[in-house]
Formats: structure tokens, C-alpha cells, sequence
């Protein structure tokens, strides 16, 4: 039986989440990390499972209660996320890369792959990962971090990671993108991933009771590298939905806008204006559902179309809450 999402939080208010209940170990030779910071550290405090492997609704949860996601942002993220990397047969994703901890796949073009899986959720231009032509995609980079410390220096306030610093990497990461692999692609859906994640560390990483969009390096490399939370870390203060972060997002597309597109060797961005582009939330949302999905479940039968279109419910419930959208049924309705 698949759980229905959780619930918002009863008491959603600021507190300490680094707390004894929830001590930091490091992730083990068998724990499996990935390409989301926040992920691999609520993995290692124990607010996911501390081997890197869970159901959607364990996320949510984690989210919430170690971040203080909320509720609908929550369910947008970790039911998007599991239509594309997770296994609907067992109701398990990986936070990193492919395993059979997950159980055994559904049929292919079923992809399984878990948060690492290039090309899905994990694309190219990530702040402190490589794009997937590189190298590794979901490991911390150094260099690419110390660009991060030297666009805060740059932009941020007092040499935080704020929105200015944010909406300048995000456009640097691009260009630098754009010159150098040849085999960029930056269309729906990770242009929805790239904005949010560059705005995401001003919010969630910061300490709630200081709260200032401001964050500091020694917190960001807590966070990225280390997959720790800061020592006497308190979540935000209430919780935060779309409303908190649509307008971040807009405000850093809006100082470097853009068109998706992808690379037709190095430093040969063809736009594509065929694809949604980031304003078009709902076509990224239809994009997602009626293209990306069934790329991976053409013709989904019995157990496996009715555990995705349960799914793909959630996830539409998510997108609902606070975006006009009208629900698309790629495998009709139950
Ligand atoms: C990156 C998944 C929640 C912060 C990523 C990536 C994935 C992912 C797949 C890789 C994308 C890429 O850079 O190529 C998820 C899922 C979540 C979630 C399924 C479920 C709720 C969060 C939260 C935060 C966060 C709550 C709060 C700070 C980030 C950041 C990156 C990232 C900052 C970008 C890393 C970089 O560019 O170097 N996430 N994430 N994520 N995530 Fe999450
Ligand atoms: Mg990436």
C-alpha cells in the first residue's frame, strides 16, 4: 500500500533540529549520498533513512520537520522527484545513485535511477557539481565551491550568499556552461531546479532565528561539503511554500533572463521555444507529466500505471495548492 502524503506540521515554529535526537554520522561505505545537499544532510542526522534510501513520503516528511518545507512545496519536490527516479513497484528512491535496494525495476525504459540519474531531476549548470559531461554529477566540488565563495565575495552581502550572489552564480554557471560542454541541455524541467536551488540556500540553510537571506560560507560549506547541519541549527521560523520562493526565483531570472535551450557542440546554445519556459509553470508541470514520464513509462499496466497515477495525484496536489494548473491524465484516469 502506498501512504498518502503527510499532513502539514502540527507545530510548524522555528527549533533546534541539530538536536540530540538527531546527531550528525557520517554517511558509511554502504549509505548512499547524492547530488542534493539538503537530502544528504537530513540523511545524515537520521531524519531520512541514514542509508540514503526512501519512500516519497518519508521525504516530505524530513523536509518538513528538518527544514521546515512546506507542506505543498514539500510534495512538489518529493513526488516529482519519484515519478522520475524512484521505484513506484516498491514505493523506494535513492538520494544517489542506482541500487537494488530499491527492489526489483519495473520494465524498461524504466529508469529506477535514483537522484543521481542524469537528465532527469540532476541537470547540467548545478552550483557545486559538475554538469554530467565532466565527470561526477552528484559528488561536491571544490573548485566549483571556491567560484561560490568568490561570486559571495563579489555580491553578497558582506561576503554572504544572498540573492544577489545567487542570481550572479546562476547566470555565471550558465554561461560557463554554455562555452564549455558541449552537450548542455538546460529545458524543462531543470530550469525549475536550477532557479529554486540557487534561491533555496538563502532561505533553508540560513539559522531561523537570524532568518536574514544572508548565508554565510562557513554555514554553506556545512551544509554542501559537509553534510552537516551548523552546530545548534534552528530551522526556519514557519513554513515556507511557493509564495516564499516564487518571487526570489523570479527576482534572480529577472537580473539575467533567459530561453531554453541546448547546446549543439561548445558554445552553440540552440534555443528551443518549443519547451515551457521557466514563467510557464504550468507547461513545465504538463511537460513533466504528459513528456518525461511516460518517456520512462510508455504504456504503464495493472499495479505499475495504478501505484503512477496515485503519484502523479500527489504530485498534481502539490501544483494545485498554489498554481492555477489543469491536471493532465497521461495513462487516464482511475
Ligand atoms: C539539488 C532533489 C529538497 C537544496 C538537488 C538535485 C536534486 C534535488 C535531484 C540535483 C539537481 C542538480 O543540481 O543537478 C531534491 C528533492 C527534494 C529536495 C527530491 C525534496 C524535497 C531540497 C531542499 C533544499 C535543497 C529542502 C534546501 C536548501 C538543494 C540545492 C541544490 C539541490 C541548493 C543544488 C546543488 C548545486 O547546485 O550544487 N536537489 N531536493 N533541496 N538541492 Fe535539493
Ligand atoms: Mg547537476
Amino acid at each position: 500500500e502506498i501512504p498518502n502524503p503527510p499532513l502539514p506540521l502540527a507545530n510548524g515554529g522555528i527549533k533546534l533540529v541539530n538536536d540530540p535526537a538527531h546527531p550528525f554520522i557520517a554517511a558509511g561505505p554502504n549509505d548512499i549520498r547524492g547530488p542534493c545537499p539538503a537530502l544528504n544532510t537530513l540523511a545524515s542526522h537520521g531524519y531520512l533513512p541514514r542509508n540514503g534510501v526512501a519512500r516519497p513520503d518519508q521525504i516530505v516528511s524530513a523536509v518538513m520537520e528538518g527544514l521546515n518545507l512546506g507542506n505543498d512545496f514539500a510534495k512538489f519536490l518529493a513526488y516529482q522527484a519519484f515519478l522520475m527516479n524512484g521505484n513506484p513497484l516498491t514505493n523506494l528512491m535513492s538520494i544517489g545513485m542506482k541500487t537494488p535496494l530499491t527492489g526489483p525495476d519495473p520494465p524498461k525504459p524504466a529508469l529506477v535511477g535514483g537522484l543521481s540519474q542524469h537528465g532527469t531531476f540532476e541537470g547540467d549548470t548545478s552550483m557545486t557539481r559538475v554538469d554530467a559531461f565532466f565527470g561526477d554529477q552528484a559528488v561536491f566540488n571544490e573548485d566549483l565551491f571556491q567560484k561560490f565563495i568568490a561570486t559571495s565575495a563579489k555580491f553578497g552581502f558582506n561576503g554572504t550568499y544572498d540573492i544577489n550572489a545567487a542570481a550572479e552564480l546562476r547566470n555565471d554557471r550558465l554561461q560557463d556552461s554554455i562555452k564549455t560542454n558541449p552537450q548542455l541541455v538546460f529545458t524543462s524541467p531543470r530550469i525549475i531546479s536550477a532557479y529554486s536551488e540557487a534561491v533555496f540556500p538563502t532561505i533553508f540553510f540560513v539559522d531561523g532565528r537570524l532568518n536574514n537571506r544572508q548565508l554565510t560560507i562557513d554555514a554553506a560549506r556545512y551544509f554542501f561539503d559537509f553534510q552537516m547541519m551548523p552546530a545548534d541549527f534552528h530551522r526556519q521560523p514557519a513554513p515556507v511554500n511557493f509564495t516564499m520562493v516564487d518571487p526570489l526565483t523570479k527576482a534572480i531570472f529577472d537580473k539575467h533572463p533567459f530561453s531554453p535551450g541546448v547546446n549543439h557542440g561548445k558554445n552553440n546554445f540552440v534555443l528551443q521555444p518549443q519547451t515551457p519556459p521557466l514563467a510557464d509553470f504550468c507547461g513545465i508541470y504538463e511537460d513533466i507529466v504528459l513528456r518525461v514520464i511516460p518517456g520512462q513509462y510508455p504504456r504503464p499496466t495493472g499495479v505499475l500505471r495504478q501505484a503512477i497515477n496515485k503519484n502523479l495525484g500527489f504530485f498534481f496536489g502539490a501544483v494545485h495548492a498554489e498554481h492555477n494548473c489543469t491536471q493532465v491524465f497521461p495513462f487516464g484516469r482511475d
